[in-house]
């Protein structure tokens, strides 16, 4: 049985591998033209304070799939733009619709917007995690191959991403090695989550300086962008990050059949190369699509 709410990836780490196996289903339903509107009247509300293509997209068109649907709310053009507490929509929307859908520049306020509805409430990105991300991503692996015993490479910033993809990796038993500069490592607190889940698991979640290091003997490569949302120091990111590219021969250290990944956007030329985003090796819009029956699988178990 789900959480109430979303929030991380720890909210669902029971329930992690039933829901990346329905999203494949949902995926092969899809396909199959299969739909009985299992969400027919249901609303999901949408509150996203930064920018969007994949989860706002793909929460939208799950939501029509299921047969429900989604209100999006534009913090400047509501309430919330003008100071109101976040309690206050979560309490009043709670009577309007079934379920909100938050992207925010601060986890606190995730938290805050959850503790007040008596709604499930579901992370759409904050500074902490990205946990809708994480689950797309297994599901996009074990698509590929058998997620246990696999090894990620993450490359570059410690970040929501990272954060939410050493949970959902020591959860599902793949060994995680995140390589990251000094000042820029992941949650420490999400780190040793993610360590106590991978000796559960039996696998390893290591974090490391060198991306030489982490990427040896990888089947999958996963990196993201070096300035996110609400970054500054842009200047200073970029220097302190030069050295952590995907590029052809960092993908040449690991394994010959590894497999590339990024949650997008992204900035080819800065985290990773066009060369490699665009190669063979890339499953970048599988991982993508897979945004939509993740969503879907999420939506159901928090709704139904
Ligand atoms: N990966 C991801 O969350 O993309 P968007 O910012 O476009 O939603
Ligand atoms: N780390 C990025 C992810 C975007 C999907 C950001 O927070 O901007």
């Amino acid at each position: 049985m789900m959480q109430k709410d979303y929030l991380s990836v720890l909210d669902a780490r029971d329930e992690f591998a039933e829901l990346v196996q329905s999203a494949l289903d949902l995926k092969k339903r899809d396909r199959s033209g299969e739909n009985d509107e299992p969400l027919k009247g249901r609303t999901l509300a949408m509150i996203f304070e930064k920018s969007s293509t994949r989860t706002r997209v793909s929460f939208e068109v799950a939501m029509n799939q299921l047969g429900g649907r989604s209100l999006f709310l534009n913090p400047q053009d509501t309430q919330l733009g003008r100071g109101e507490t976040i309690s206050d929509p979560a309490r009043t929307l709670s009577r309007y619709v079934d379920c909100i859908a938050y992207r925010a520049f601060d986890h606190e306020m995730v938290l805050d917007l959850a503790r007040n509805s008596s709604i499930p409430v579901i992370n759409a990105l904050d500074d902490l995690e990205h946990p809708c991300q994480a689950l797309a991503d297994v599901a996009t692996i074990a698509e590929r191959r058998t997620p246990r015993g696999l090894k990620l490479a993450y490359v570059g910033d410690g970040n929501n991403v990272c954060n939410s993809l050493l949970l959902a990796c020591s959860i599902t038993g793949i060994d995680i090695s995140a390589a990251c500069p000094e000042g820029h490592e992941p949650d420490q607190g999400i780190v040793e989550d993610a360590r106590r889940l991978a000796s559960r698991a039996g696998s390893r979640c290591d974090v490391l300086r060198d991306p030489r290091e982490a990427v040896h003997e990888a089947n999958v490569i996963y990196t993201d962008v070096w300035i996110s949302m609400g970054d500054r120091d842009v200047e200073k990111r970029l220097e302190a990050f030069s050295e952590y590219q995907v590029n052809s021969g960092l993908v040449a250290l690991a394994s010959p059949d590894c497999l590339i990944m990024h949650c997008l956007p992204a900035h080819r030329g800065q985290e990773i190369t066009g060369e490699v985003i665009d190669g063979p090796q890339s499953i970048v819009f599988d991982q993508a699509e897979n945004r939509l029956h993740a969503q879907k699988a999420l939506l159901l178990a928090l709704l139904r």
